[in-house]
C-alpha cells in the first residue's frame, strides 16, 4: 500500500468511528453536551490528559466562542484527528488546516479546508492566506515544532488573526533540548534563538527578537499582542503551551 493510500484509509477509518460515535449517541447534541476533554474518548490526540494535556486549557480558553461562527485554523494535520474535534466542538466554525504533506483529498468530505504549505515558507503562507481568506479568530501551531517554523509561523500569520483573536504555539518545551533531544527542532548549541526564550523575552521587556522575523513582523507583534500566558503542565514530559492574544482595536 502506497503512503498516500495508506493515510486515506486511516482517515476513512476515523470519519467512520466519528460517524459511528455520533449515530449511537444522538449525533451533534451528544458532542455538544461534552466538554473538551471529554472529546479525547473520540479523539485521542497529543493534546488530552495522557499526554500534554493541553486540553483543560483550551476548554475556558474556547467554551465562551463555542457556538459562534467563527474561523478556526490548525497547521499540522497527520491523521486530521485533532481537525476533527475542532469540527465537532466548534459546530459553526470553519475550520482550516495546512500541511507540509497533502491531506486535501484525503479531508473531502470531512468538513475541514486543507491546504498544502510549509510553515517555514512566506511565499506559501501568503499564497494559503489568499486561498483561504485568512482573517481567523483562533490560529494554532502543531506543525514541525522546529525554532524556524514556529517563529517564521508566527511572525507571518499574526496578522492574519483577527482583533481580539488567539495565537497558539504549541509545544514550545522542543525549546528545551536537555527534554527533547532532537536535531530537527533546530535548537543552536547556545539555546539563543529558542521559542521560549524569544516569549519570556517578550513577556519581560515587550520586544521581539528573533533572527527568523522580519524587522516590521517584529514590530507588528509589539504592537498588536495584548498579552501572553505560558502554561506549563505538570507532567514528567514539561509540555508548554503559548497563548498569545491580540488587541482589540487595531
Ligand atoms: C504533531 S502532527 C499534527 C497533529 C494534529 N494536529 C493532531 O493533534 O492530531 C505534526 C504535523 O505537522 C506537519 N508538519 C511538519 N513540518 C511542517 C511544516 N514545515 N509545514 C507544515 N506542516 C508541517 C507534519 O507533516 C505533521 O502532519
Amino acid at each position: 500500500m502506497t503512503m498516500k493510500a495508506f493515510l486515506f484509509t486511516a482517515f476513512v477509518l476515523i470519519q467512520a468511528s466519528v460517524s459511528f460515535a455520533q449515530d449511537s449517541t444522538g449525533t451533534t447534541e451528544w458532542f455538544r453536551s461534552k466538554s473538551l476533554p471529554e472529546f479525547c474518548d473520540t479523539f485521542p490526540t497529543d493534546k488530552c490528559a495522557d499526554r500534554h494535556n493541553f486540553l483543560e486549557i483550551y476548554e475556558p480558553l474556547f467554551e465562551p466562542m463555542r457556538d459562534d461562527s467563527i474561523r478556526f485554523f490548525e497547521i499540522g494535520i497527520l491523521s486530521g484527528l485533532s481537525h476533527l474535534m475542532w469540527v465537532n466542538y466548534f459546530q459553526n466554525a470553519e475550520v482550516f488546516g495546512i500541511d507540509i504533506r497533502d491531506y486535501i483529498e484525503a479531508a473531502e468530505g470531512s468538513g475541514i479546508k486543507t491546504y498544502v504549505a510549509d510553515q517555514s515558507n512566506r511565499q506559501d503562507l501568503y499564497a494559503f492566506m489568499r486561498a483561504s481568506g485568512a482573517n481567523f479568530d483562533v490560529v494554532l501551531d502543531d506543525g514541525g515544532h522546529a525554532m524556524d517554523h514556529q517563529q517564521i509561523s508566527l511572525g507571518c500569520l499574526f496578522q492574519s488573526v483577527n482583533p481580539g483573536g488567539i495565537f497558539i504555539i504549541e509545544d514550545v518545551h522542543t525549546s528545551l533540548p536537555q527534554i527533547y533531544q532532537d536535531s530537527s527542532f533546530h535548537v543552536n548549541e547556545l539555546e539563543t534563538n529558542t521559542t521560549l526564550l524569544m516569549i519570556e523575552t517578550f513577556i519581560r521587556t515587550g520586544e521581539i527578537s528573533s533572527e527568523y522575523m522580519l524587522d516590521v513582523e517584529a514590530e507588528y507583534l509589539e504592537q498588536h499582542i495584548e498579552r501572553v500566558e505560558l502554561h506549563y503542565r505538570r507532567n514528567d514530559r514539561h509540555s508548554i503551551t503559548c497563548v498569545i492574544h491580540k488587541k482589540e482595536g487595531n
